[in-house]
């Protein structure tokens, strides 16, 4: 049945995330920008992934990097004007590959027109389009409600006496999407980019977008422990994942479909069960809640064989599964799990059903960068200084070769360097067959010439406390039989089943690659293999 499914772009591809302030600088200003991004197309473009997401580029006072807007439809000068993300969108679709931008509707920027109005007057005709309220009957704040950034999720306005709600930073005040002007103006706001060819969007905290309308305080937290953020002390049951929320989705949604194959993805950090949800009980929601159980499961085989089971087992029916390795806000893979394991959880990320997101620098194992104290930028480790949960570290320029900067730019660039860059970079990478640069693009080759890879069934073989192995196959074409040693130490993969009997077609040691493999499969430690089975 499987085998008769034609998929569309974003159900076949692999998804790459720039964060462009840290791609490649193209004007020396040490910031990343649009035609820096155009530069280095070929390069992604020789990998082999087909979709780019850009984290926000619109104009921005840039309090959380660009995740806090002032303007919906335009480009920030950092990055360059609206003629060079023109440039930028065609190229890319020349190349075969697609555009998705993100989109970030709970909150603005507290310099957008909208709240410089609504924070003018009472009776401003924008003043509804926030979340505004009185002080609780004793004084201070309406509620318990806290930011994710740290501190109340209230400012107080003292020109008209009321206060604010700011899940995030208070320069970002979030949107009442109750109202009925602002769901049309922002759906607007999405036509005027999918009018220009854009394919898609990823949507910044989906699950934040409406909040309690009677807004209750939010119970405490019973497994809150002092290293945790503060953000974590209550449970945010009352101020996030509201069940009017999916008739947002849902319209946003209808919005997506007046234009052809474009593609939604929803940011959604929620248990499993409630993930799912956001599909829609019809398919009529996010394309894609980004599943994120990758970035936080702890590396132990028989967890992770959970991990995948527990998120096959909750798909609903038509949606289409997808797997995160890292992100801008996340620590990188190769801190996580370890240099020695970075092979292996490439070889994971690209043998998973559905689509991968591979955030940008992992292909070269980038690592997360100390930062010193006095140049943290991110908001999150300023505000909460002692609980080292700056973002900064894996936010750190491309890599791209031993010249000056890593070749991101001629100017000191925003944020620190890794030290390492002279001997890991992509020049270095594309010239040794058995980098890891090396093998993400041959996985990746491999499973877009492989429908089994893609969209075929997965099946557990075995996890034990050493190794996970799994089939992927489409009865009656290809089969794969993928085994992982996610320790040190040398795994016997123990079998007396012929029908797994094959040859290695991707090794993360490459001298194996061609190998006959029967009976049992040895493997040293920290190496994977991708076995093509025997029919
Ligand atoms: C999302 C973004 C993050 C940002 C936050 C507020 O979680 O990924 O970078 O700080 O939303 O917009």
């Amino acid at each position: 049945m499987l085998k008769n499914i034609n998929p569309l772009w974003w159900q076949n591809g692999i998804i790459y995330q720039i964060y462009p302030r840290s791609y490649q600088d193209s004007n020396n200003d040490g910031l990343g920008d649009l035609q820096g991004i155009i530069s280095r197309l070929e390069y992604l473009h020789w990998l082999g992934i087909n979709a780019i997401w850009l984290s926000p580029i619109y104009p921005s006072p840039m309090k959380d990097f660009g995740y806090d807007i002032s303007n919906y439809t335009d480009i920030d000068p950092v990055f360059g004007t609206m003629a060079n993300f023109d440039l930028l969108l065609s190229a890319v679709h020349r190349m075969g590959m697609k555009l998705i931008l993100d989109f970030v509707p709970n909150h603005t920027s507290d310099q957008h027109p909208w709240f410089l109005e609504s924070r003018s007057s009472r009776d401003n005709p924008k003043r509804d389009w926030y979340i505004w309220n009185d002080p609780a009957p004793g004084g201070g704040p309406p509620n318990n409600w806290l930011s994710v950034f740290g501190g109340s999720g209230w400012e107080w306005d003292e020109h008209t006496g009321q206060y604010y709600y700011h899940g995030f930073l208070k320069e970002q005040p979030d949107l009442n999407w109750r109202n009925p002007e602002v769901q049309e103006t922002m759906f607007n706001i999405l036509r005027f980019w999918l009018d220009k060819g854009v394919d898609g969007f990823r949507v910044d905290v989906m699950w934040h977008m409406i909040k309690d309308a009677q807004f209750r305080d939010n119970p405490i937290n019973p497994g809150y422990r002092a290293e945790m953020p503060t953000y974590d002390q209550l449970l945010p049951v009352y101020s996030t994942d509201q069940p009017e929320v999916l008739d947002i989705v849902f319209k946003m949604r209808r919005v997506l479909d007046e234009y052809p194959e474009r593609v939604m993805i929803g940011e959604i950090y929620l248990p499993i069960q409630r993930l799912m949800i956001y599909y829609g009980d019809k398919n009529n929601g996010a394309h894609l809640p980004f599943n994120f159980l990758l970035l936080s499961v702890p590396w132990e085989p028989v967890k992770i064989a959970a991990a995948i089971a527990e998120y096959e087992g909750a798909l609903p029916p038509g949606g289409w599964p997808n797997w995160v390795m890292g992100n801008h806000d996340r620590p990188r893979i190769s801190t996580r799990v370890g240099s020695g394991q970075a092979k292996v959880a490439a070889m994971l990320l690209l043998t998973l059903r559905g689509i991968p997101t591979l955030y940008y620098g992992d292909e070269i194992g980038m690592r997360d960068v100390p930062i010193p104290f006095d140049e943290v930028q991110d908001p999150q480790g300023l505000n909460m200084p002692d609980k080292n949960l700056s973002r900064d570290p894996c936010r750190t320029p491309m890599q791209w070769n031993a010249e000056m900067n890593a070749g991101f730019s001629e100017s000191k660039p925003w944020l620190r360097i890794d030290k390492n860059y002279t001997l890991n970079n992509v020049d270095r990478q594309k010239a040794d067959h058995y980098s890891l640069l090396n093998l993400y693009r041959k996985l990746i080759r491999l499973r877009t010439g492989e429908p089994a890879l893609n969209i075929g069934r997965y099946i557990q073989v075995c996890a034990d406390d050493q190794a996970i192995s799994y089939i992927r196959e489409i009865e009656g074409s290809s089969r794969f039989l993928v085994v992982l040693n996610l320790s040190h130490r040398p795994y016997y993969f123990k079998t007396t089943q012929k029908t797994l009997s094959g040859r290695i077609e991707i090794s993360t040691l490459p001298e194996m690659e061609g190998m006959i493999t029967q009976g049992t499969i040895e493997l040293d430690g920290d190496q994977g293999v991708v076995i093509r089975l025997d029919q």
